[in-house]
């Protein structure tokens, strides 16, 4: 048989997760599972690049991992752990530190952008958050990193790196590809449609929460931006509200878009929200109900987490081996 590939993401458990990052990756990353050999990480040492409250942030990484097992991905079958349980990925990001160019990172938009708003104290964490997201992958020798296209350039920057390090050493990572194979679907704000939806927009009524309640969800979809044609199109361009909200039905309910135009080919703009509204609430009720299981019982939680770590670890800690003696490093024996 033929050897599966190996797929590698991450979340960070930072902010409430947004239908945008159910409908984008979550609901895929758990189809990844029937092709991949899927590694699935909650990046809790990338959150703390940004300031973050202590509490919060634990709060958080323990929601994420529970929010990960109830979108669908098997804790026994997947690899899905937390980042800072596996000590491998702060020592390979020192290594690949000195593998790294500075030119290399100051040219990441997002570390530009990020960095632009953040004023006079900028973190070091902050400019080498890529060289911590390449020691991610390398560790577990990852083919595929199924990601947003505002991390592209940082799964290129994490292939530069590790074809820089087996040509100076030897063979020692698999070079990874982005991967955005299964569609991921890029849902939009609902207030400004052209913009993608954000949990970081103040503006409430832009972004649906994975943990909005029903009648939320329905309000929400019921102030929708948008236009006065009353035609249920998919015209992206002209028509971005409405294609917008035919993409969000289309993954709530799996139809196809020309099925979705069909269907409402008689119906207006109000009708349809509701419509939205009340399959995205179904969809989400059943994962809200999964996650509130998952989280009301700490000791199990803790349980999976600890399993995966060790496994983590044990594949980690081989690949971690290796570029050690490849550099140099010695290794003795406990
Ligand atoms: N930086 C990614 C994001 O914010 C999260 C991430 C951390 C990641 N490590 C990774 C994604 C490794 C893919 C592979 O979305």
């Amino acid at each position: 048989m033929e050897k599966r590939k190996i797929a590698y993401s991450a979340i960070q458990p930072s902010g409430t997760f947004t239908l945008g990052n159910y409908y984008g990756a979550l609901k895929n990353w758990v189809n990844l599972q029937k092709d991949f050999n899927c590694c699935f990480c909650v990046a809790n040492l990338h959150a703390i690049t940004v300031p973050q409250v202590a509490s919060e942030l634990r709060k958080r990484t323990f929601e994420s991992y529970a929010l990960l097992l109830a979108t669908g991905i098997d804790p026994n079958e997947s690899l899905v752990y937390v980042q800072s349980e596996v000590p491998a990925h702060s020592e390979l990001t020192w290594l690949l530190n000195c593998c790294t160019y500075m030119g290399e990172l100051s040219r990441m938009t997002q570390y530009k952008d990020k960095s632009q708003r953040q004023g006079k104290n900028i973190r070091v964490g902050l400019f080498d958050y890529p060289v911590l997201m390449a020691a991610d992958i390398l560790l577990y020798q990852a083919n595929i990193v199924p990601v947003g296209a505002d991390q592209k350039q940082h799964v290129e920057l994490c292939r530069d790196i590790a074809e820089r390090f087996n040509n100076t050493y030897g063979k020692t990572f698999t070079l990874p590809e982005p991967y955005f194979g299964v569609s991921g679907r890029k849902i939009n704000s609902l207030q400004e449609p052209t913009k993608k939806m954000s949990k970081s927009d103040e503006n409430q009524n832009s972004y649906i929460s994975l943990l909005d309640n029903k009648d939320t969800i329905i309000r929400k979809f019921k102030r929708a931006v948008t236009d006065s044609e009353a035609i249920i199109q998919y015209d992206p361009e002209n028509k971005p509200g409405v294609s917008n909200l035919i993409e969000i039905y289309s993954c709530a309910t799996d139809k196809k878009i020309p099925e979705i135009e069909s269907e409402f080919s008689n119906a207006g703009y109000g009708d349809f929200k509701l419509a939205v509204g009340e399959n995205v609430a179904i969809q989400l009720e059943t994962l809200q109900k999964k996650f509130h299981e998952y989280l009301s019982d700490k000791g199990e939680l803790e349980r999976l987490m600890k399993m995966n770590a060790q496994k983590a670890e044990s594949i980690a800690y081989r690949t971690l081996s290796k570029a050690r003696k490849r550099l140099g490093i010695i290794e003795i024996k406990k």
